[in-house]
């Protein structure tokens, strides 16, 4: 039986698909969206839904019949109508202008008009659309014929499954690279990473291995990209006096296009093309190799014609490679400002991306397992964009004899103290972050917080100098500093070191809950250094816990009483504690437990509202945690009180309605006892 859809669903169904795909190119051709990623997805559940009920809607060239196919079982054959040819290269400026020459001289002509545009670092591939419907999508295998993977490319979601013309040519096939943008490489090698599998090399084998998956859903999960810049076979179609204007008929119809193209006239417009583009290669969101320079009108195109396999028209300025093989001279390690371990490869120097390269990161022990480098195995070292060097793979094993294999170091190569890697986690730490000169800033800046030990005045220019100057290596070396070594340092004054000495002398006088938290213990924030205190009282009782015993203060599970122990296990670490307890760093011991059992907002909740007169919301915190109290974000039926200062908003009248409690400031004060 047909069925019979009615005439709104009918109209609907090919408005949401016309809205769709003109979001669609907005999006992926010219990275102008003009709605957020939620109302696309309703556009699109409607329309899905649409289709669900009436199936005979579901055209071929629905946006939403993207990942419609089964999975195959291999790849038809394509024969390419018009065979897909490669490009000759230059690489120098000779090259360029001897290209020129050859132009000029074949045409003869004085100066010859070029269309340039990058060269992406992809794989070519020709998209055939019948009376505008994208009918076959095929790679370029080896120019004569390649592979069926049109199930594969339609996912490619810049790739429009229509075209966007008035009078749909019978037969165009476009020709264009196929990539994948820097950000999603990142992406597929971070999933590969979390699944423990082998990370891919570069953009170009990623997209390379998407394009050549069986099932398309896998495909559609590695979000390639693509550009167009040719056409092949065309029929009933009148091709453009120039290639610049044939690129600007493939925008039109909806495909992304170079948007750094430029006409040229003669080689030296050229060469300057090919500075510019090569200075702004970094930035790109995807990789290029070079650049290609093209006769602009066809019809001079046609008279130069082809050399076996190139034509004589175009040539591609290729750019210093992304990537070299060389040799690895050794395996080291570097400790980060976090304390976080990162082997790192020593090579022997090679010239990558215009520059030459001696170390690149080999990011994490795993990385190193599951790319199987050893120390003297040659290797490729890939460096793209602004990104830091690394070593991507191993290009050939080398002699493999147990000391070339990579082990983490046991003890920090900066300070010695023990290093430890958690479960869970991917990166092996240093534990002396009291001590090791690698954390020394980090952990000073730290310290010195607001919320920490509160040492005004002690920024983190001020910590470059102490620390690069040599005068401070440890928070306690900060309590011996006098005016005169201050006021010895750039841009400070007398007053300012007279300043920041007083800030530092009125830092003593802390509590447990800041102290903890100062030590910038990992995992160790706030809240849980605050239970921390209450639970145990004293600083000792904390260093004497073993990590069953931490993990009896309330929220503290395995991994943060892990990180702890692990922290109070470190002689060096211990050693900080004792020289900060020397200097006359102190606080009220056992005072949290005790005061927080009786204080006035033991075991109450709490909800800050409005502006205190006398304080501010993160004193008016700690003043009702030093009390007992709990302070918490939103006003339900749990909560005890509401502190209600001026221009207090819905969380008042929320408490009003539940009935909660509301303390104006006197009130609040008064139940403080201040
Ligand atoms: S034109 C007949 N333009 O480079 C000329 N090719 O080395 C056809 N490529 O197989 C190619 N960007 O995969 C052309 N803007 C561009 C290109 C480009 C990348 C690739 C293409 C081709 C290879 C030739």
């Amino acid at each position: 039986m047909v069925e019979r859809v009615p005439r709104e669903a009918q109209a609907r169904a090919a408005e949401l698909r016309r809205e769709i795909e003109r979001h669609n190119r907005l999006y992926y051709r010219d990275d102008a969206p003009e709605i957020s990623d939620a109302e696309y997805d309703r556009l699109f559940h409607e329309l899905a839904d649409l289709e669900a009920r009436h199936p005979s809607l579901r055209s071929a060239d629905s946006p939403t019949q993207r990942v419609g196919a089964a999975p195959g079982t291999q790849f038809a054959t394509v024969v390419h109508r018009v065979p897909m040819l490669s490009l000759a290269n230059a690489f120098d400026d000779a090259d360029v202008e001897a290209f020129d020459r050859r132009c000029r001289e074949g045409l003869e002509v004085e100066k010859v008009e070029y269309s340039c545009e990058p060269k992406f670092d992809g794989l070519a591939v020709s998209l055939a659309y019948e009376d505008g419907v994208l009918v076959q999508g095929a790679t370029r295998g080896d120019g004569a014929r390649g592979e069926d993977v049109t199930a594969n490319l339609r996912t490619v979601h810049s790739i429009p499954l229509r075209l966007e013309v008035r009078r749909a040519p019978k037969l165009l096939e476009v020709r264009g690279e196929v990539i994948m943008l820097r950000r999603d490489f990142e992406e597929v090698n971070r999933r590969a990473l979390e699944r423990g599998e082998r990370t891919f090399v570069n953009p170009r084998n990623a997209a390379a291995g998407g394009l050549r998956q069986l099932d398309p859903k896998l495909t559609a999960k590695r979000k390639l990209s693509f550009f167009a810049y040719g056409i092949g076979t065309a029929e009933g179609f009148e091709a453009p006096a120039t290639h610049a204007k044939l690129l600007d008929f493939l925008a039109e119809a909806g495909f992304p296009v170079a948007k750094n193209r430029r006409i040229a006239h003669g080689a030296a417009d050229l060469l300057a093309f090919y500075r510019e583009v090569g200075a702004g290669r970094a930035a790109l969101p995807y990789d290029i190799d070079g650049v290609v320079y093209k006769v602009n009108r066809s019809a001079e195109q046609e008279r130069l014609g082809f050399v076996s396999r190139a034509p004589r028209w175009a040539i591609a300025h290729k750019f210093p490679a992304e990537e070299a093989t060389t040799e690895l001279l050794d395996i080291g390690v570097q400790v980060g400002r976090t304390g976080a371990l990162t082997p790192v490869a020593r090579l022997k120097p090679v010239f990558v991306g215009g520059t030459t390269i001696e170390n690149a990161t080999l990011h994490n022990e795993d990385e190193v397992r599951r790319k199987d480098i050893w120390r003297r195995d040659t290797v490729i070292v890939r460096r793209a964009g602004d990104v830091i060097p690394e070593v991507a793979g191993v290009a050939k094993a080398g002699p493999r004899e147990p000391r070339d294999r990579f082990e983490m170091p046991a003890a920090c190569p900066e300070c010695g103290s023990a290093v430890v890697r958690l479960e869970d986690e991917a990166v092996a730490r240093c534990t002396g972050g009291l001590v090791c000169p690698a954390q020394r800033k980090q952990a000073l800046l730290h310290f010195a917080q607001r919320r920490a030990m509160d040492i005004e005045g002690l920024g983190d220019k001020l910590v470059d100098q102490l620390v690069e100057g040599g005068v401070v290596r440890t928070p306690a070396d900060l309590y011996r500093l006098g005016i005169a070594n201050l006021a010895a340092l750039e841009r400070m004054g007398g007053k300012s070191a007279a300043n920041l000495v007083a800030a530092i002398e009125k830092s003593k006088d802390t509590t447990l809950p800041r102290f903890l938290y100062a030590l910038g213990i990992r995992n160790v924030g706030e809240v849980t250094a605050r239970d921390l205190a209450r639970h145990f009282g004293t600083l000792d009782a904390i260093m004497e816990a073993s990590a069953e015993a931490l993990q009896e203060a309330p929220d503290v599970g395995p991994v943060v009483a892990e990180s702890i122990a692990t922290f109070m296990n470190e002689r060096h670490n211990r050693e900080g504690i004792e020289q900060l307890r020397a200097v006359g760093v102190h606080w009220a011991e056992g005072e949290p437990a005790r005061r927080a059992r009786a204080g006035p907002f033991a075991g109450k909740i709490v909800v800050l509202t409005g502006t205190l007169a006398g304080m501010t919301r993160d004193e008016a915190k700690e003043r009702i945690e030093a009390a007992g109290g709990k302070v918490t974000g939103s006003v339900s039926k749990k909560t005890d009180y509401v502190v209600a200062g001026a221009e207090a908003g819905s969380k008042l009248e929320r408490a009003q309605e539940l009935g909660v409690r509301v303390l104006d400031e006197e009130e609040f004060l008064k139940l403080l006892g201040a």
